[in-house]
Formats: structure tokens, sequence, C-alpha cells
């Protein structure tokens, strides 16, 4: 498969056919080279854990799958054997012998206090901070992905009054890392994007570090309350089947293929089950998307057309 069908599909497809052509692909791939399964270090830096219960989410491949033929996961907080020194003596390890490893972040990094507000292990009597550990690692990593809006952006994490001063990993370090945002990021949109990486190398990315294979279009392009909107015909309550702009949706401002790929084994996600966006792919989010039950722009001014505002000129139910 070349890069270009596999950016074509992943744009395109989603459920049990995404499910079956990625996995078939990275299938084919390993069983001509297995030891292309790169070595995978995972940072739980200051974040909820949800990008990892994300993960376990997988389906196209599942996550055994991604474990077997996709990577190898070296060190992940939770979700490794080995404890203590055992487990820091794998990091170590990993470091030292490996040509190149995958540096994966979930949660925000803490900058406040040299760190010490979010300390992710301890070897002997001494604690480490995630802010220590992303450091150091950072340089010897072939690439650095950030998962989850906490790692990207700095997320609800890092939201307003932020006393840990924690931002997003491309931040802290000064550096453009891969961003696969989201609250939390989607099960594929982390393994399409290490698909990527290890078939085709890094991504395209846009302005905020997002692969656009997953984020290339807005939430609003592809709803499918879409027609709704465009004759501006809103729902008045949470439940009603028409477009929730007027309830705060901020699908038209938020980057991410929820309507296509959805969510909860492709079964389900947040418009469908008749709740807005509240825009968890963006930079801004959530300060910068709140309230969240408010429009996120006049129509009048997004639209610039004389007569297309809202609600005097468009229809209620
Ligand atoms: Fe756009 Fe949201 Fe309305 Fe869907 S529900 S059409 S994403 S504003
Ligand atoms: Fe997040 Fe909006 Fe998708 S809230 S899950 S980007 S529909």
């Amino acid at each position: 498969m070349t890069r270009e069908e596999f950016l074509a599909f992943s744009r395109s497809t989603s459920g049990q056919e995404y499910r079956e052509r990625v996995t078939g692909t990275l299938s084919e791939f390993y069983s001509a080279s297995p030891e292309r399964r790169m070595p995978v270090i995972w940072v739980e830096a200051g974040g909820c854990g949800g990008n990892t219960i994300s993960l376990l989410n997988a389906m196209g491949p599942n996550f055994q799958q991604v474990m077997e033929g996709l990577i190898d996961l070296r060190f992940h907080n939770t979700l490794m054997w080995p404890e203590d020194d055992a487990a820091l003596e794998e990091l170590d390890r990993t470091v030292r012998g490996s040509p190149g490893f995958i540096l994966m972040v979930e949660g925000a990094v803490s900058s406040r206090d040299q760190g010490r507000l979010c300390l992710v292990a301890a070897r002997e009597d001494r604690m480490i901070s995630g802010s220590a550990l992303i450091r150091r690692l950072a340089p010897r990593a072939s690439y650095i992905v950030a998962v989850g809006d906490c790692a990207c952006f700095g997320g609800p994490t890092a939201a307003r009054p932020n006393p840990s001063g924690s931002v997003g990993v491309g931040r802290f370090l000064r550096r453009k890392v891969i961003n696969v945002s989201g609250c939390p990021a989607h099960p594929d949109w982390m393994v399409g994007t290490l698909a990527h990486l290890l078939l085709f190398g890094e991504p395209e990315m846009d302005e905020h570090g997002r692969p656009t294979l997953f984020y290339g279009e807005t939430v609003h392009d592809r709803c499918t309350r879409r027609s709704f909107f465009d004759q501006r015909v809103f729902a008045r309550k949470l439940g009603d089947p028409e477009c929730m702009f007027e309830l705060g949706c901020k699908g038209p401002i938020t980057f991410a293929d929820c309507p296509v790929r959805q969510w909860n084994c492709y079964q389900n996600w947040p418009v469908k089950g008749n709740t807005p966006c509240i825009g968890c792919t963006e930079p801004t989010f959530p300060d910068g998307m709140e309230p969240f039950f408010k429009p996120p722009f006049e129509l009048e001014d997004r639209d610039g057309a004389p007569g297309a505002g809202r609600p005097r000129g468009g229809r209620r139910r």
C-alpha cells in the first residue's frame, strides 16, 4: 500500500472497513519484517490516564495486535510488568540500546517548582519528576508524540488558574512534536499516527502539529446535522434532532473526524449522542471553549452575508 492510499482511506473510511484495512496492512508489513516493531517509551505526566484507557479500546488494530505487531512497549507507568528499579532499568536499557524509540507522552508537563508537583518515579531515595524524565528522554527519541489535549497543549490540567504551571510537551521542550490531541485522543488517531510513522515516516501536520489525516477538517464539515445548520434550523434543547449550534456546539471551530470516525467501537460520537461538541481537540480547550453552552461566534460575523443572521433571520423549531 502506498502512502497516498493509506492517507486516502484513513480520511474517508471508518468503522469495520478502516479496521480491516489498517490491520491487514500492518499484518502484511510485519509478517515481511517483524523486526521493524519500534520501541516505545510512554510517560504519563500530569493527566488522568484517559488516553491509556482510550488506547485499550483500540479496535483497528486492537491493543493486543498493536503490542504484538506495531510497537514494542518498553516502558509505561501503568501497563508494564516490571516495577520500581526493574522498570527504570528497562527504561535505561531502551535509551542506551535502541537505535531509535518513540517517546509518547500523556498528560501535561508541570513546570513550576522544578516539576516537583508531578512526580512520576522514584530511584533509591530520589524522586523523578515528569519534566525531568521528559527532558532527559526527548533528545534521544526518534519521534515525540504527545497524546491527548493535556500533553499537546496543556488541556484541562493547565486550565485556569493552572497552579502547577502545566504546559504541553512541545511548549515545554520548545520544539515541534506530533500532537495527537483530544480529550481523550481517539484510539485510531493514536494507532493510525504510529502506523504512519512506521510505514511512511512523519505524517503531514497542521499548524498545531496535528496529523491532517485525522484533523484535516472540522467536525462541522462532516456533521450529520449540517443540513439543519445550513437552513438555520436549530435545536432548542438537548435531545432535539436539529443543529446544536445555538446550544453551544463548537463543531465549526474544531478540527477532528469524529462524525465519520465515531467512538466507542465505532458506535457513537458526541453529536449523535445529543451532546454539542466542546472542542476537545483544539489548542484552546477547555478555557477558550467556555462557556460550553453558548455559540462559538455570531453567525453574522462568520458568514458576513446580509440576512444570514440568527435567530431573527433563522428559523427555530
Ligand atoms: Fe455543526 Fe454542531 Fe450543528 Fe453539527 S451540530 S452542524 S457540528 S454546529
Ligand atoms: Fe471532542 Fe468534539 Fe469530537 S468534543 S470528541 S472533537 S465531537
